[in-house]
């Protein structure tokens, strides 16, 4: 039985399908956690399937790593695969220079650790991620659980300095407990609003003791999908500067993923 899909889902679902289309045989990928990337470990499972495709995919949490086998992908750690060819991801966030927030899923560490490892990252996004500048979305910081409370007071004395429209944040909740990281640490959501200078900000928060990890992305994404809910896909390469536009039509057989979580 199929359902329609929404058009958020038909747009990450898109974009997913185009991003799996850079996989070849052989390869080394990073595989991304989140919504969008749950469709693309989907789409890369179909092409397992459909044209025997094999490759060896590095996940980024152990929701993808589950995922990821469930749909025949060989799964391999990063130690394993050393260094990869492309990671594919989502992201909260990107601007106009493809630095990226990243971390919603509460997966930013790992998702770092194996883009900043691969020859390529590409981010996978309906066209609501893009901003003119980085902020909205609640940045998130992965924090050690030892003084968090005391972690968290430093982070906002520090904000104070920085170029953010506020200062607040909030300890991650997994209902009544604190979210865990798969490390095993704590996040914190910093309601900045807008960040002015990204890259100060990603270099400060990492210089904080009790700071694992923070979710700004600079200087690691090469190459962006947009998905859009009637079928279209923008690719823009940071690198080349090329921006290209083409289409995928969604059938209703399409939708074999009705079971999909994130
Ligand atoms: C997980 C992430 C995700 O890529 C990000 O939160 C986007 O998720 P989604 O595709 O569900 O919107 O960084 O840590």
């Amino acid at each position: 039985m199929t359902t329609e899909l929404s058009p958020i889902d038909k747009a990450k679902y898109v974009a997913a399908k185009r991003a799996a289309g850079f996989v070849d045989k052989g390869m080394r990928v990073g595989l991304g956690t989140g919504s969008t990337a749950a469709w693309l470990v989907r789409c890369l499972g179909e092409r397992v399937k459909d044209e025997g495709l094999r490759f060896r995919g590095v996940p980024t949490s152990t929701r993808t790593a589950e995922l990821a086998k469930s749909v025949g992908i060989d799964v391999i750690t990063l130690d394993e695969a050393r260094w990869l060819d492309v990671t594919i991801d989502g992201a909260d966030e990107f601007d106009g220079e493809l630095n990226l927030i990243k971390g919603g899923g509460g997966a930013l560490l790992q998702e770092k650790i194996v883009a900043t490892a691969s020859d390529q990252m590409i981010v996978i996004a309906d066209a609501a991620k893009e901003v003119e500048t980085l902020g909205a979305f609640p940045l998130p910081v992965e924090v050690i659980p030892f003084g968090w409370q005391t972690t968290q007071a430093l982070i906002e004395e520090m904000l104070i300095s920085m170029d953010v429209m506020g200062r607040n944040s909030a300890l991650r909740m997994n209902g009544e407990t604190p979210f865990i990281t798969d490390e095993g640490n704590y996040i914190l959501d910093l309601n900045l609003g807008r960040i002015g200078d990204a890259r100060q900000m990603a270099m400060v928060l990492n210089q904080m003791p009790g700071v694992v990890e923070n979710g700004i992305f600079v200087d690691i994404c090469d190459t962006v999908i947009i998905g859009f809910s009637d079928g279209r896909v923008e690719t823009r390469d940071i690198n080349e500067g090329s921006v290209s536009e083409d289409r995928i039509d969604v059938e209703d057989g399409d939708n074999l993923f009705s079971d999909l979580g994130d």
